[in-house]
């Protein structure tokens, strides 16, 4: 039976209206004409009778297969386009007429930091990415979203799986590029005992991996796992957030510095180990607030080490459950935030109640970050500017940073 796409999903599935209803389906885009079996409501394996323009062939060998990318078939104008009128879609909801005013799209094998899996098998050791809608792992050689510092270290991942995995389970690696080299936070492997950790301490060094840490213990810190935010060189524990590009970061902190030029004291709140906190801090004083204290020791450390910058003061504190309060919050000129995808409704309710005029918002969940925004304008703020940062190429994943003014 001939089906028509009508649009993408929120996880970029192809969406189409069949006799029993709404079907989904793999790899389709708007205005294609396509014929497949239904199972389960999906369509997997589609036959595209009518391509659309925006059909490209995918770049890369791995993609039928790997799960890691769900976009690759699109034209990248297509993809940032989409991605746009995802944001816009989700403001219109709310009432909200916005317009993105610009998609700033990272690179080709860009990803610093990525998390794959590791898997023993009969023969030896898989390690790659999920395959689509499947616990099986696909590996990706010529993965082209990595950067190649990542895949230099694909063989000390399988090294990592044969010492380490348990006989059915699978390890996550966390990757990290860090100015001293790579770092792995390994989750899920078997426990650790002495015989263990002597083994993953000389993979480590066998590797060249800065640091290597397993279940949470570290096991190996050869060198400091800089980064650089700002003028200021931060450490920060292992595994911890960081923007997954270098390209995203700069789009990410241009944005939210031409956001707060006027401002001499900033809140940062979602701060992490300081990404926006610290390159700010060379022109305004900034508290940065954060529910992890381990990630707000190393930015401390980061900021006692840097020359030249304003005071950076840190509080750990659950923002859902104690959100700033309004006169904490009328210390300071702006405010930048930067929540997990659930957004940050209490802590947008006090802001709201606040005096505070100028605000930057950051967000990976368009839904979220749509919720809040209708609360904002309707205390007041307009919302100034609005882009989109795409550091997830070709995923479903969504970025954007936007201004909030009043007054
Ligand atoms: C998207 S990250 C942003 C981090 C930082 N702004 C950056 O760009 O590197 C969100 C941060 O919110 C923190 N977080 C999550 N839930 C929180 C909560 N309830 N209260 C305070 N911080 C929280 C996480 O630890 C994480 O560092």
């Amino acid at each position: 039976m001939l089906l028509t796409i009508e649009r993408l999903s929120l996880h970029a599935d192809a969406v189409a209206h069949g006799p029993e209803g709404t079907v989904h389906v793999a790899m389709a885009l708007p205005g294609e004409q396509i014929e497949g079996e239904a199972e389960g409501g999906r369509i997997a394996q589609p036959k595209i009778v009518t391509p659309s323009p925006e059909r490209v062939k995918a770049p890369c060998p791995h993609y039928r297969a790997c799960g890691g990318c769900v976009l690759q078939h699109a034209s990248d104008a297509f993809v940032a386009r989409w991605k746009a009128q995802v944001v816009e879609n989700a403001l219109s909801v709310r009432g909200i007429a916005a317009q993105v005013a610009r998609v700033e799209t990272s690179p080709l094998h860009a990803r610093r930091r990525a998390t794959l899996a590791g898997r023993r098998t009969k023969k030896g050791t898989l390690v790659g990415f999920h395959a689509r809608a499947s616990d099986t792992l696909v590996e990706v050689p010529e993965c082209l979203i990595l950067r190649p510092e990542l895949m230099e270290k694909i063989p000390a991942l399988h090294a990592a799986t044969a010492l380490g995995a348990s006989r059915k389970g699978e390890v996550s690696f966390a990757l990290t590029l860090s100015e001293a080299g790579v770092e792995m936070a390994a989750q899920g492997g078997k426990e650790m005992e002495p015989a263990l950790f002597e083994s993953l301490s000389g993979l480590a060094r066998d590797h060249d991996l800065a640091r290597l840490s397993w279940n949470g213990e570290t096991v190996a810190a050869r060198r400091p796992a800089l980064q650089n935010f700002g003028r200021a060189r931060v450490t920060p524990p292992p595994g911890a957030f960081l923007q997954a590009t270098e390209e995203g970061e700069a789009a990410l902190v241009g944005f939210v510095r031409a956001a707060l030029a006027g401002a001499d004291r900033i809140a940062d709140l979602f701060a992490g180990c300081g990404t926006f906190a610290l390159a700010l801090a060379d022109r305004a004083e900034v508290h940065a607030v954060e529910g992890e204290a381990a990630m707000l020791e190393a930015l401390d450390r980061g900021w006692r080490g840097a020359q030249g910058l304003k005071r950076v003061t840190h509080e750990a504190r659950d923002l859902f459950r104690r959100p700033l309060l309004p006169d904490e919050l009328d210390r300071y000129d702006a405010i930048v935030i930067d929540p997990p995808r659930a957004g940050a409704e209490a802590q947008v309710r006090e802001i709201c109640a606040s005096k505070t005029r100028e605000l930057a918002y950051v967000s990976c969940n368009p839904v979220t970050f749509a919720r809040d925004a209708q609360v904002l304008i309707e205390a007041g703020f307009a919302l100034a500017d609005l882009i989109v940062v795409d550091q997830f190429r070709w995923s479903s994943h969504i970025e954007l940073a936007a201004r909030f003014r009043r007054g």
